[in-house]
């Protein structure tokens, strides 16, 4: 079988603008939200990744009419007839169990796989399926299958043992609907929940609280769809962008996203020594003296440090003076780009949940893998400062959620290409 392989030759630096995308982790909820309108939903600003099309194809196979146009997706959900989740979708992308919550507020019923394990962690759903119990769903989980039934969603108190994005969307998607009101304690306060409250909210969804950790829902008996929303811009992607321009100690501009979305991570890059300079709604990376300081990080739910971010903050470390801590205290198996940076020549240790890296003076170019979608964006950054031809196979996993992410980094001047290789 014939794979994508991204070949990087390293040590050129970069130069230009570049604009990023809008947010897979915004637009996903944001699609599924979109179940629970009277009248169809346009999207705006979605990013054209895979997930994106896994969540429309399943939303088709619910019944709803979906197109997608450029960066928008037209979704008009008046013909749902079908409340299952097959596992041929489930297994593809985890967020589709987002359509768990507005199948069971809208068809009083869902069936939806259960997602499996995952090269990250565990990655259980006991929290969506406890909170949307409470909200008087009756849930049982057979043949593979969460299978909920509820005549009516009744408001509750919800608190969330553990902050969980995916489960306070959820909940939220089931609650919007329900009777009376409910209180949501521990919520995640994510930009990407605080989009999808903004969508719900223009839908005619009543909450309070958004983005801080108590939401309120007052369940309302219709919402309709929304005729023009934006999703936000991806805070992820903006972030490795900026980690790519200091990696190679390059002057680029980073445009159109949200600085206040990435306090944390321009706090540790002032820390660290890198140069730049924020605007309203971008920023110019400069070029610093000398090395990079290690700096340690925590990844932490929002307003901490994201583990989105923690393996791109790792490839920049790699090159750092000193030892940098990087403790990931959100995914339990998130560390597996860490042999393949050691493949470059980084000194990386693995304690449990910590990394110990110790900053080297320089990364050789070696054959390296990707092992999920974060971790082929830190090969690609330890790719454009290495010393020769990386090639980083496996590449797919980026294609799940960078858009157009190879000529965005061309564009600026990386000497990178795609080749097809057989893969046995
Ligand atoms: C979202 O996953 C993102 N995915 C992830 O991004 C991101 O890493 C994560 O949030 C954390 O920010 C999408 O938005 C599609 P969680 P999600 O529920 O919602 C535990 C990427 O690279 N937990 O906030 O699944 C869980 O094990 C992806 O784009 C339970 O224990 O994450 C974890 O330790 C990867 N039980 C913590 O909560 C549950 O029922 C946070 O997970 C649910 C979660």
């Amino acid at each position: 079988m014939k794979f994508k392989t991204l070949v990087i030759k390293g040590g050129t630096k970069l130069k230009g603008k570049v604009s990023v995308s809008g947010s897979k982790n915004a637009t996903l909820p944001i699609m599924a939200a979109s179940l629970l309108g009277e009248t169809p939903s346009v999207i705006n600003n979605i990013p054209l990744v895979r997930d994106i099309y896994t969540m429309a194809e399943l939303l088709k196979i619910l019944g709803a009419k979906v197109e997608i146009k450029n960066h928008s997706i037209l979704i008009d959900p008046s013909k749902i007839k079908n409340y299952k989740a097959p596992y041929e979708i489930v297994k593809q992308m985890r967020a589709s169990i987002y359509v768990l919550g507005p199948l069971v507020a809208r068809c009083r019923k869902a069936k939806v796989a259960m997602p499996g394990g995952c090269a990250i962690g565990l990655r259980p759903i006991d929290l969506h399926i406890k909170g949307i119990k409470k909200l008087g769903a009756k849930i049982k989980i057979k043949h593979g299958y969460v299978i909920a039934e509820a005549q009516k969603l009744k408001g509750t108190k919800i608190i969330f043992d553990k902050i969980s994005l995916g489960a306070t969307i959820n909940c939220l998607l089931a609650a919007v609907k329900a009777e009376g009101t409910s209180i949501f304690e521990n919520a995640s306060k994510e930009p990407e929940v605080v989009d999808t409250i903004k969508f719900l909210k223009m839908m005619g969804a009543d909450i309070k609280g958004e983005g801080t950790s108590t939401l309120i829902i007052n369940g309302v008996k219709n919402l309709t769809g929304v005729s023009g929303y934006t999703v936000i811009p991806d805070r992820i992607e903006a972030a490795t962008l900026i980690a790519a321009a200091v990696m190679t100690k390059s002057k680029v501009t980073i445009e159109n996203f949200i600085p206040e979305n990435l306090t944390v991570f321009f706090e540790k890059l002032r820390e660290a020594g890198a140069k730049f300079e924020i605007k309203n709604n971008s920023v110019k990376v400069l070029p610093y003296k000398g090395k990079l300081k290690a700096v340690d990080i925590i990844t932490e739910p929002y307003p901490g440090f994201p583990t989105d971010i923690q393996a791109q903050w790792m490839a920049l470390m790699t090159i750092a003076q000193g030892n940098s801590i990087i403790k990931e205290t959100i995914w339990e198996n998130r560390f597996m780009h860490v042999l393949e940076l050691n493949r470059m020549g980084a000194d990386i240790k693995i304690e449990g949940n910590t990394a110990i890296v110790t900053g080297v003076d320089e990364l050789s170019a070696a054959d390296v893998m990707a092992s999920d979608l974060r971790a082929s964006a830190a090969l690609i950054i330890a790719g454009l400062k290495a010393k020769g031809v990386t090639y980083i196979r496996r590449i797919y996993h980026l294609e799940r959620g960078y858009e157009n992410f190879y000529n965005k980094l061309k564009k600026l001047g990386a000497k990178i290409k795609i080749i097809m290789e057989n893969i046995i």
